[in-house]
């Protein structure tokens, strides 16, 4: 397995691939080698047929406290522009298996939008999220202002990147930017067996219903009615499929194959 420095891998089980954000000395703040380490190892988890989901976590006090402030204050507008971010946080976007965040304690800044990176957060009552870029004199450039209004609406996206006000996990739930609050020491191993539930199903179907969710933000309700109904019949044609009904007849639970 290849070794990163700034994040840990767990041995997949059941499915299921751990990633831990692995930088306690700065808050898991995401300097680059972070977020290219990060990317690797989705990419490598993409191709692996082995690994149905991912889990991504921090600590128990910080999910991540954002994009590397000192690394960031090296860079001019031109370093940025040549800076390879993009394509690391692209890497993470397009990672078309289902990615699940375990939230604890802050989840600021670009660590906030690495969480909403993921298809579900999971979050313990303490965690708090917030884009507190304002502060900085910059703004969310990891698609938190998008994300946000498109997930929990404009009077809450407002509030939060123009403030840089934190808000706390239950009320995070209440806006739907995040799927379940658990006890802090629960909340990875919620979102553990989430995601091993998850690799159960049919990898196919998995992937198509992810893929339409996902197309939900993008297109036009009947554009997205159109994907569906493809994703739809195309599942018609899959091995899992027929599996899938015959266990329900025959009383006995499926085994999907992807196939
Ligand atoms: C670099 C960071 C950091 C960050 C913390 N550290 N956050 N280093 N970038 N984002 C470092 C501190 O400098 C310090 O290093 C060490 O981690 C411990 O930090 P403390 O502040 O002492 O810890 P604590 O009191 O526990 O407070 C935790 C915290 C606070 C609330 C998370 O650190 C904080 O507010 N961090 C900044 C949050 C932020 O503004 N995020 C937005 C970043 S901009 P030393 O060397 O002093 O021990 C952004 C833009 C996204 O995300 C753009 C697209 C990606």
């Amino acid at each position: 397995m290849t070794a990163y420095s700034d994040i840990l891998l767990d041995t997949p089980h059941n499915g299921v691939q751990l990633i831990r954000l692995n930088r306690p000395e700065a808050r898991n703040a995401l300097r680059n080698t972070l977020l290219g380490e990060l990317a690797d190892a989705l990419q490598n988890a993409a191709r692996d047929e082995q690994i149905r989901a991912v889990v991504i976590t921090g600590s128990d006090q910080v999910f991540a406290a954002g994009a590397d402030i000192k690394e960031m204050a090296a860079l001019d507008a031109v370093g940025l522009w040549k800076d390879p971010r993009p394509t690391y946080w692209k890497a993470i976007r397009t990672f078309p298996k289902p990615l699940i965040a375990s939230v604890n304690g802050y989840c600021l800044g670009g660590g906030m939008e690495l969480a909403m990176h993921a298809d579900i957060i999971i979050a313990g009552e303490d965690a708090q999220f917030g884009q507190p870029e304002i502060n900085l004199g910059i703004i969310p450039g990891a698609g938190g202002t998008q994300r946000l209004i498109r997930t929990v609406g404009k009077a809450l996206a407002m509030r939060l990147v123009l403030s840089g006000e934190f808000i706390p996990a239950r009320q995070a739930l209440t806006a739907g930017l995040v799927a379940e609050v658990t006890q802090p020491e629960l909340t990875l191993k919620r979102a553990i067996a989430l995601a091993e539930s998850i690799a159960s199903k049919s990898p196919v179907a998995v992937r198509l219903a992810k893929e339409a969710i996902l197309a939900g933000f993008e297109t036009s309700l009947s554009q997205g009615l159109e994907l569906e109904r493809k994703a739809f019949l195309f599942l018609a044609a899959t091995e899992d499929r027929q599996e899938g009904i015959n266990a329900f007849l025959e009383k006995r639970p499926p085994q999907f194959k992807g196939q």
